[in-house]
């Protein structure tokens, strides 16, 4: 059988950065006979529409029966004043938790046409391709206690509580490491080990799995302050950094800012492996529904299309394939085609949403 596609396009701009990517999964299946058996369903608002529901139980079940699933986004002005419980986003926090989506992957990448865009000088991030993999499911977020409580002097105490596991700790370091192997073969862990016990736990356990698993892959520890300070100062020193839930969060943002818009970010959040050896997997951009530009035509497809690059590389193991979508991506803008997010003071060829996935599909032609 092929291997299969859920694509939940959801709400706002989803369904149309979502639409670019169909015409590439249409051209791998023409071109290059890479065919995949594709399902669509609702998510978010859409999925509210129709069912009350943000996420109904058969398409929670497809998306655990799915290779791999692609998200566009949820969520809308629309939809704001609904109960919590029904909210768009629950839908995506629903697909996470069910399918454990233990490990974020959020790629730096900076194409060089775009490096002007970057708030930092041309020769830091020209040709910068580091991946940052966060831990997702655990960590201060989730652990207990938490709540507000009265303190013993009539005032009040916020509590949160870091605590990591050595399962999670390793597992989503093997992830880590995984991928090393398939990109430049290094790992950097961030923690405060000088400071929490958390990090102390965090930089054994990376370091057994590196010896026990991965004595290949080139390892070394940093802690997360530091490594903030060298993201900025020299970020091409890194492959991945992997790192826990709160400093993951922070690190990939900034990480995120190196390469400058919204409208190019992809991410993957990736689960244990299953049976087919292949990992869960929802792959999605890191942008919202924009409802600002929803309808217009203006949406950026490339954070979208380049998800479905990282789907195709982390769970077809299709790399060639993949770097084959980014260099279209990379040849098209350098051409100077531009949707309005990344029209810089330089200008460029303006192109739509549509514009902007026929000419990335002229360039896969062309390769
Ligand atoms: P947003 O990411 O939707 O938009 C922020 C700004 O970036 C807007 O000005 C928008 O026009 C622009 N932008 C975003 N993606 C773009 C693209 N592909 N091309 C060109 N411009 C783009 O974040 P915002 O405005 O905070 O949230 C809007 C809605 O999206 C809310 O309902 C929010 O809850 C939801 N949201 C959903 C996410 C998801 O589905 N994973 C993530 C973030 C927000
Ligand atoms: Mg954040």
């Amino acid at each position: 059988a092929n291997p299969s596609i859920l694509i939940l396009a959801g709400d706002g701009i989803g369904p149309e950065v979502m639409a670019e990517v169909k015409k590439i999964i249409g051209w791998f299946g023409d071109k290059r006979g890479i065919a995949f058996d594709v399902t669509e369903d609702l998510v978010g608002g859409s999925a509210y529409d129709v069912h009350g529901t943000p996420l109904t139980d058969e398409t929670m079940a497809k998306a655990q029966a799915a290779d791999a699933v692609l998200l566009g986004a949820v969520g809308g002005p629309k939809y704001d004043v609904l109960d919590f419980s029904v909210k768009p986003e629950r839908g995506l926090l629903r697909l996470r938790k069910e399918m454990d989506l233990f490990s974020n992957l959020r790629p730096a990448q900076c194409f060089d046409a775009l490096a002007d865009f970057s708030s930092l000088k041309k020769e830091v991030v020209a040709g910068l391709d580091i991946m940052i993999v966060r831990e997702l499911t655990s960590g201060v977020y989730f652990g207990e206690p938490r709540g507000i409580f009265p303190d013993n002097e009539g005032g009040r105490v916020g509590v949160n509580t870091q605590r990591y596991t050595t399962d999670e700790i390793r597992r989503v370091a093997r992830s880590a490491f995984e991928l090393a192997r398939r990109r430049g073969n290094k790992v950097c862990s961030m923690e405060k080990a000088n400071v929490m016990e958390s990090g102390i736990l965090w930089r054994e356990e990376v370091q057994w799995v590196h010896d026990n698993e991965y004595p290949d892959v080139e390892l070394s520890h940093m802690y997360a302050d530091a490594g903030a300070m060298q993201l900025v100062r020299w970020p091409k020193q890194f492959d991945v950094i992997v790192t826990d839930n709160l400093f993951g969060d922070l690190l990939s943002d900034c990480a995120a800012m190196l390469t400058g818009s919204l409208g190019m970010l992809p991410s993957a959040s990736l689960g244990a492996p299953t049976e087919s050896g292949r990992p869960k997997a929802l792959y999605e951009p890191v942008h919202g529904s924009a409802p600002d530009i929803a309808g217009q035509g203006k949406a950026n497809p490339i954070a979208c299309i380049l998800s479905f690059a990282m789907a195709l590389r982390y769970s077809f193991d299709l790399g060639e394939e993949a770097s084959r979508v980014e260099r279209a991506v990379e040849a098209v803008l350098a051409d100077g085609a531009r949707t309005a997010d990344l029209m810089g003071p330089e200008g460029g060829v303006p192109v739509s949403t549509a514009g902007m996935g026929d000419l990335i599909v002229q360039a896969l032609d062309a390769s």
